[in-house]
């Protein structure tokens, strides 16, 4: 019954209006690897990626501003050597992990798409577009 009780509690507090499942919370560490996953977007699935980032999980489609290439030169390699920048594995862009904004490199001012993100019941949801 308890458990029960506590299922309806995370099932009201969960996003339900579009809301999107990316992955349990303790799969992102802070400053580590990010999870790659598809969204839907104007109509299309494309590729997207979320990362903890000073405690916050944030999440970006995975398409450099520069050319339409995705970021990351392994997969869920997100982040440059010092863990400081999100960066594009084929000419270095690099953006802002908690804004998307680009800081240097061929994005030329042009920054991520961002995702809305919320963090609730210990998992990541991301909102359709
Ligand atoms: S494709 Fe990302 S920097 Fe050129």
């Amino acid at each position: 019954m308890a458990g029960k009780k506590r299922l309806t509690e995370l099932s009201e507090r969960a996003p339900k209006v579009r809301a999107q499942r990316v992955c349990a919370s303790g799969d992102l560490a802070d400053g580590g690897d990010g999870i790659r996953f598809e969204v839907d977007h104007n109509g299309e699935t494309v590729p997207a990626f979320a990362i903890r980032y000073g405690g916050r999980v944030y999440a970006y489609l995975n398409r450099c501003a520069h050319i339409a290439m995705e970021l990351d030169w392994n997969p869920g390699k997100f982040l440059d050597a010092e863990g400081e920048y999100l960066i594009c594995s084929t000419h270095g862009a690099v953006y802002a992990p908690e804004s998307g904004a680009c800081r240097g490199g061929p994005c030329r001012g042009a920054g991520l798409s961002g995702l809305t993100v919320t963090e609730v019941g210990g998992n990541v949801y991301v909102e359709r577009g």
